[in-house]
């Protein structure tokens, strides 16, 4: 019998529940639209760079140019990691995903602050800008250390995207590969109360340290559901291989009940505005680096996918075309849930900062359905399964 007298509205998966006024991120799910702090993503893909949409949402208001200026000489100092951390990360087993390496980094990252628990406006705004900063460094260094290769230090004078595409190969990366990757930056640096964004606000809520809070983020995003979605959806377009499978390969995949990784979305019931970008720089750098056949063949899975999925609400995310843009710059597939967290700690840091001006601890309920009044037994006396 339930303890419980009175009915309870149980909100799996919290769906349409508002936790938190924010002016952060608008997402109409219904339109296409979103906007970080009122600008569209079509203008900030457009116009923007990373580290200005960076600034834009953990501050509030697009940069002058000296408060930019200053915000990239500050991320430029942060960047280089404390020996402690390069001997750590050295010391990862070399078959470590690359998630578990970041997320294990920047845990360890606050070990190295000697005060990492202030929590005040200034200390999230210093120390989210910290990690901020050392995530591609941290992210680069794994991956060069896993194929036996010497970490890279950052470079001066390049922006976020041109330092990590530096940091992972050693030479300066193409000006078209960093304008993809500045893009892609931008794409996933914010998007409302996502899981791992709410995942941070718990962590936030309870007055802990930014590393904690950014940790519970990452910890999160790792999910095939949420930021593993990309390496999953490369996966597919991999292993379907050429345009002429992909039609069998979706009418069996929904056939069996199995998801089409890169479609669907809790919020949009249409298009991700995220999708239409990304889909056209991946036709561009499809053409430019020669693999249209990959590219091809994720149009072809895109366009089966609306055809037998006509009348739902299923519509290509922003991860339909993440991984194929990703694989034709040369990025390991395991390497682009990192690379979403390295954009999306933007907003974890934003969010974090704001739910301070009205912070109350996240605490929700659990329906308990269980018994209540049992005897405890003797050892004996069990039966070791879970009473009847
Ligand atoms: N392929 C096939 N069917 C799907 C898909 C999909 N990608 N997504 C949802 N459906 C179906 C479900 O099977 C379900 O069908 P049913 O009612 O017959 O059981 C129905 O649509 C509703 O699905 P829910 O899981 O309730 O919808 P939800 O709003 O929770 O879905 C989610 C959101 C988890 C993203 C889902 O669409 C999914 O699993 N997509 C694939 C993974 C993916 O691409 N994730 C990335 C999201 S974007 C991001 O995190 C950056």
């Amino acid at each position: 019998m339930s303890a419980f007298k009175e009915p309870v509205v149980i909100h799996r998966g919290l769906d349409n529940v508002y936790v938190e006024e924010s002016k952060i991120c608008y997402i109409d799910g219904e339109a296409s639209r979103l906007f970080y702090r009122g600008y569209s993503i079509e203008d900030l893909a457009e116009h923007s760079t990373f580290e200005e949409t960076a600034y834009l949402l953990i501050y509030g208001w697009l940069p002058t140019t000296s408060q930019l200026e200053d915000f990239k000489r500050q991320i430029e100092a942060h960047r280089p990691l404390e020996p402690e951390i390069l001997q750590l990360i050295r010391s990862f087993p070399y078959h470590s995903d690359p998630m578990d390496a970041l997320r294990t980094a920047v845990s360890a990252l606050g070990l190295y602050d000697p005060q990492p628990m202030p929590n005040d406006m200034e200390a999230r705004v210093d120390k989210g800008l910290s990690i901020l900063a050392k995530i591609p460094t941290l992210i680069t260094a794994f991956e060069r250390l896993r194929n036996r290769k010497e970490p890279v230090s950052p470079k001066s004078g390049l922006s976020h995207a041109a330092d990590f595409l530096y940091m992972l190969t050693g030479k300066e990366a193409d000006s078209y590969d960093v304008h993809v990757m500045e893009v892609a930056l931008i794409l996933h640096a914010e998007h409302e109360m996502n899981a791992s964004t709410f995942a941070c606000t718990v962590t936030a809520s309870t007055l802990a340290d930014m590393y904690s809070i950014i940790t519970s983020g990452i910890g999160t995003l790792r999910g095939p559901l949420h930021g593993g979605a990309n390496e999953a959806a490369l996966k597919t377009v991999m292993e379907v291989g050429n345009v002429a499978n992909a039609e069998s390969y979706v009418v069996e995949a929904l056939a069996q009940k199995k998801r089409i990784m890169g479609f669907g979305h809790r919020v949009y019931k249409t298009w991700d505005p995220r999708y239409l970008i990304l889909k056209k720089l991946g036709e561009e750098l499809a053409v430019k680096k020669g693999q249209t056949k990959l590219f091809d063949t994720a149009v072809a899975i895109e366009m089966s996918t609306l055809k037998h999925l006509e009348g739902t609400t299923i519509f290509p995310n922003v991860d339909s075309y993440s991984g194929v843009v990703f694989h034709m710059l040369g990025i390991q597939t395991d390497l682009f849930t990192p690379i979403f967290a390295m954009s999306r700690v933007a907003g974890w840091t934003a969010h974090a900062i704001e739910y301070l001006y009205a912070n109350r601890l996240i605490r929700p309920k659990a329906l308990y359905i269980g018994k209540t009044g049992l005897p405890y037994l003797p050892m004996q006396l069990r039966t070791g399964r879970a009473e009847e």
